[in-house]
């Protein structure tokens, strides 16, 4: 604004001199040409000198009145014209800001501006009742303030790279300040003007009831795997107490002790107590806790309780760990038990009772990565139902609910890893895991 002042004045006053040049040069005219037709009258004709002489000054003013009344109205028509644009393209920018701004207030996910050291400058109403604060109670505060240590870095990579001018988008944890957490989904978008990064645009979304939603349904899912497993458990479970019965039927008869076969009651005694183990460990209610874990072991753990299953339906499971050194993973164990669980289960269920069923499982380091392959020589799927494989409900199954493989992707997603399916028709089915390697 300031800026255009000196320019306008120079415009004004660049107008105003033009109609003064005009008119003056008019008069100056007029005078020489009137003073030079009077000279040429008077000596000719003296009746018209007089009557010229009478109306020359009439006659300049009617001249230069319609002249001026041209330019002035010119002019003024002009600036009226553009004072109109000016007004028109105001209203726009209005509307346009109004737009924008109802974009920004109604928004049903918070919307916060930050500037360049991620200070908020505003907030939307949304994103007040998220923080659980007021716009003034925010203004100038770090948005980091609302994170927690370990949150800190990853989102401040988030900050950076939008700073360079490309957007993000990620979860990150808050911590209200009544010490509420919430689990908030955001997109970090930069706010460019004239070619320049000048802050930051948040859209957050509290997604924590979401999450507890799917968590529920992972622990339903996983509870509805256990009773199913429960009915070959048991059984594998009475095997070695007949063997038990059976010895201290003939230690009573006999009255003696032997050593053998107080061996073969112990292992019996140790392989209750390992399945059953296994069992209660998996059914047990625990909060998300992602901890270092050899994935070795947590497949050994699993095949235990499988083999219940597996041994029932006359499938033998054969496993091979192939890496050298142990594989440890982030993870939430018990989840991941989970998956292994289900894709294990539906092997065997893919094998008919007529066939010598095979299930081969092996684990080994690839890329950077633990790979584990599970594969049958199961029914197997036609190409085009693997593209539906992972979608819930999708089952083929009288009793099937096919949540499980559903629930598998949930889990594998959840730990930033892969899977991946192969099969054919009447051959098997190979299904391929990765987990990315803990490099602690
Ligand atoms: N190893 C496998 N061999 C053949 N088909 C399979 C295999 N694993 C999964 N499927 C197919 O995928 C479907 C979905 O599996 P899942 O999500 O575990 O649900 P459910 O086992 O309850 O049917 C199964 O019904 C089956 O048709
Ligand atoms: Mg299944």
């Amino acid at each position: 604004m300031n800026l255009g002042e000196p320019l306008n004045m120079k415009k004004a006053k660049e107008i105003a001199f033009r109609v003064t040049f005009v008119y003056v040069l008019l008069g100056i005219l007029w005078i020489l040409l009137s003073d030079y037709f009077s000279v040429v009258l008077a000596h000719e004709k003296l009746n018209l000198y007089i009557y010229f002489q009478r109306y020359k000054g009439w006659f300049f003013v009617l001249v230069t009145g319609i002249i001026l009344y041209l330019l002035v109205f010119r002019r003024t028509k002009e600036i009226i014209d553009s004072n109109e644009r000016l007004r028109k393209k105001e209203r726009q920018l209005f509307i346009q800001h109004e737009h924008y701004h109802s974009l920004f207030k109604h928004n049903p996910d918070g919307v916060f501006e930050l500037d360049m050291e991620g200070k908020i400058m505003s907030v939307n109403p949304e994103a007040e009742s998220l923080l659980e604060a007021t716009q003034q109670e925010l203004e100038a505060i770090e948005l980091g303030r609302f994170l927690d240590e370990e949150d800190v870095k990853g989102v401040t990579d988030h900050f950076m790279q939008t700073l360079s001018g490309k957007g993000s988008m990620f979860e990150t944890n808050i911590r209200t300040r009544d010490n509420k957490i919430k689990i908030l989904r955001c997109s970090f978008i930069p706010i460019i003007v004239s070619g320049e990064v000048t802050g930051v645009f948040v859209i957050g979304r509290d997604i924590t009831q979401f999450r507890k939603n799917e968590e529920m349904m992972i622990a339903s899912e996983k509870m509805s795997v256990i009773g199913q497993l429960a009915a070959a458990v048991a059984h594998e479970i009475r095997n070695p107490l007949t063997s038990l019965k059976g010895f201290l039927q003939l230690m009573k008869t006999t009255g003696t002790v032997n050593d053998e076969h107080l061996d073969i009651m112990q292992s019996e005694v140790d392989r209750i107590d390992l399945i059953s183990g296994e069992m209660l460990i998996l059914g047990k209610q625990q909060d998300e806790h992602y901890q270092t874990e050899d994935v070795d072991l947590i497949l050994q753990q699993v095949i235990v309780l499988m083999e219940a299953q597996a041994n029932i339906d006359n499938i033998s499971i054969e496993y091979t760990p192939k890496a050298i050194e142990p594989l440890y993973v982030k993870a939430e164990v018990n989840q991941l038990k989970q998956v292994f669980i289900n894709i294990i289960k539906n092997a065997v269920e893919a094998i008919p009772f007529d066939r010598k069923g095979k299930i081969a499982i092996s684990v080994d380091k690839k890329d950077g990565e633990a790979l584990v392959i599970v594969s049958d020589n199961g029914v197997g799927m036609e190409p085009e139902r693997i593209e539906t494989i992972g979608e819930p409900f999708y089952s083929t199954k009288e009793k099937g609910t096919g949540l499980g493989l559903a629930i598998c992707k949930k889990i594998i997603e959840k730990h930033k890893g892969k899977i991946v399916f192969q099969s054919e028709k009447q051959i098997g089915t190979v299904v391929k895991i990765c987990l990315p390697l803990w490099e602690g």
